[in-house]
């Protein structure tokens, strides 16, 4: 979807290894036609260096061509084999000097082989394989400093080998006027092998770091598809009490629209004004429930910004629920845009009251007219918006929690770990009995033993124990929340100790009897923090923390809502402000 541009960085780095390219390339071919060492390992070195120049090549190719794939396992291959090598040949230079055993022309070109395959090595989209390890944007731009530093010295060095290697070419004049040697040998060796040992070292963290460096230079820049616009001529009358918005009641004036056919593939995006959607009635949605949805948020700060929170993480869970229901993934970044093109659009409707929000439902739905079981072959993607009211009108309040024994969510191998519309009906008749016994939601227990914590109802769970703040680890019956995963984050930042681990319901019911159960609370995009005052579970009623809130679920609670309404600084960059 959509183009492939440059961007400045991009241009500035494919000019610098351009440059080292050709600087390589006379290298090689001075080595090779004037200085042939035709031993086993003069042999290994040629073909070494002439590896590593094809590498270069196409690491270069790669860089230009981003979406250039089918190379993608033996690119890496070889990249991780010249890599091994080059390390290999590195160490051996460096035994080799310090026994007095190499040539200063051999060291050089030692030094410029290891620095022109770890510069390759370091252009290589490729190893954004690891990337999403580190999302902190505050890493990256250090990180982003450090290597236009690095780089910069690499092009020096290798500039000043190349300068040397030429001057040192048994140049005629110099030999003529006999001055073979401009400059002490053995200064200007120690200068680059103290060169060397800080490359290698900061080159050796760097490509390791680089799936979090190269983000930032080699995201592809934006063309996106155009997306057409239609006005709706009878907007509606905007609720006028934002305080009675309650949630999922009411819809903005517009909707996004995309469609997907096998043979043109997503297109047709637009926005158009809300309203029905004509479904043939044997739309494969209406029969084996093939839809996949997120929900995320719109703020309005303090300040008049209109911001989303971290809306990139629900984009990319979209698609790992489109793979899990064989529906054709989307474009993430472009479904972003998308979100906040139809945002602006209706920003009028954002409620701007304190803690009320707008409320985004992207979805996906099968409209193939095919009443048979297979992936449908259409799909439309839509999204609407929905003025919601405070989740708390007048601040935190621990609910009541009901443990579920009878009915289960998801199984591993299920579609736990996605947001399919199939799972929220199979929770529905537990949440409805729980509810006619007065509870507000349910603690869902694993679907085979029942005896691990999973979720409750809607949300993510945390129980502070002792000095240990436990939630469920994420195997496959989970779904992975963006405020789970941003509550860990800050809690870390904070410096509690939270783990990831299976935690036994017996476990939490042994804690709250013997007082080592501090807090419990709930983590979700609706409620943010959702403390939890009881649990009810076997006939038992556990009391947490004497049904009061909190200190962790109040601070976290303060802590993400600042950063969302724009009233806190956000240290991790998760907001994005788009009005
Ligand atoms: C089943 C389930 N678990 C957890 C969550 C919390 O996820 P998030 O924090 O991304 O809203 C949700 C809400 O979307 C949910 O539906």
């Amino acid at each position: 979807m959509g183009g492939f541009t440059l961007t400045k960085k991009q241009k500035f780095l494919a000019g610098v290894v351009c440059s080292l390219i050709v600087l390589e390339l006379i290298s090689i071919a001075h080595y090779v036609t004037r200085e042939h060492d035709s031993s086993p390992m003069g042999i290994f070195n040629s073909a070494l260096r002439i590896l590593a120049f094809l590498t270069t090549i196409l690491l270069l190719l790669k860089f230009l061509l981003p979406d250039w794939e089918p190379h993608r396992k033996w690119l890496g291959c070889l990249l991780g084999a010249v890599f091994t090598i080059s390390i290999l040949q590195g160490i051996r230079s460096i035994f080799a000097q310090s026994a007095g055993l190499l040539a200063s022309q051999e060291s050089i070109r030692l030094i410029m082989l290891l620095l022109g395959l770890v510069f390759g090595a370091l252009l290589s989209s490729h190893f954004q394989l690891l990337r999403g390890i580190i999302r902190n944007k505050n890493t990256e731009k250090t990180a982003g400093i450090i290597t236009a530093i690095l780089l910069g010295l690499t092009t020096l060095s290798t500039m000043m080998n190349m300068i040397y290697a030429i001057w040192q070419s048994r140049n005629p004049i110099l030999i003529q006027i006999g001055a073979a040697k401009p400059f002490s040998i053995g200064d200007f060796l120690s200068f680059n092998q103290l060169l060397l040992y800080i490359y290698q070292i900061g080159y050796t963290i760097l490509f390791f770091a680089w799936p979090v460096l190269s983000r930032p230079i080699l995201e592809k820049e934006n063309t996106f598809m155009q997306i057409t616009f239609e006005k709706n001529l009878n907007p509606k009358q905007k609720p006028a009490d934002q305080s009675a918005l309650g949630f999922g009641v009411y819809f903005t004036d517009h909707m996004f629209l995309m469609t997907y056919d096998d043979g043109e593939g997503w297109h047709d995006p637009r926005i158009v004004p809300y309203g029905p959607i004509a479904l043939d009635p044997a739309a494969m949605c209406l029969h084996y429930g093939q839809e996949v949805f997120e929900g995320l948020k719109a703020y309005c700060g303090a300040d008049g910004k209109i911001r989303l929170f971290r809306p990139a993480e629900n984009m990319a869970r979209l698609n790992l629920s489109n793979g899990r229901l064989c529906i054709p993934p989307i474009d993430e970044a472009f479904a972003v845009h998308a979100v906040e093109e139809l945002v602006k659009v209706d920003r009028d409707w954002i409620p701007t009251q304190d803690g009320a929000s707008l409320y985004i439902r992207p979805f996906i739905f099968a409209t193939d007219p095919f009443v048979g079981v297979r992936p449908s072959r259409q799909y439309i993607f839509a999204v609407i918006l929905s003025p919601v009211g405070a989740y708390y009108a007048s601040g935190l309040n621990p609910v009541k929690i009901f443990v579920e024994e009878k009915y289960v969510r998801a199984v591993k191998g299920g579609l736990g770990f996605t947001k399919a519309a199939a799972n929220y009906a199979s929770s529905l008749r537990a949440q409805q009995e729980a509810q006619a016994k007065g509870f507000s939601q349910v603690l869902w227990l694993d679907g085979v033993e029942r005896k691990y914590i999973e979720e409750v109802g809607t949300m993510n769970v945390f129980f502070a124990i002792n000095d240990e703040i436990i939630t469920p680890a994420l195997q496959g019956s989970i779904l992975g929340g963006i405020t789970r995963k941003s509550c860990i984050e800050i809690l870390r930042a904070w410096d509690y100790n939270v783990t990831e681990r299976p935690l036994a319901l017996e476990e939490v019911v042994a804690a709250a009897k013997s007082g080592a159960l501090k807090e419990a609370f709930g983590s979700g995009t609706a409620a943010v923090v959702s403390p939890i005052g009881e649990l009810a579970c076997g006939g038992e009623t556990l009391s947490i923390n004497n049904g009061e809130i909190g200190a962790i679920s109040q601070r976290l609670y303060d802590e993400l809502t600042g950063i969302q309404w724009g009233k806190l600084a956000d240290p991790y960059g998760w907001t994005k402000v788009i009005a």
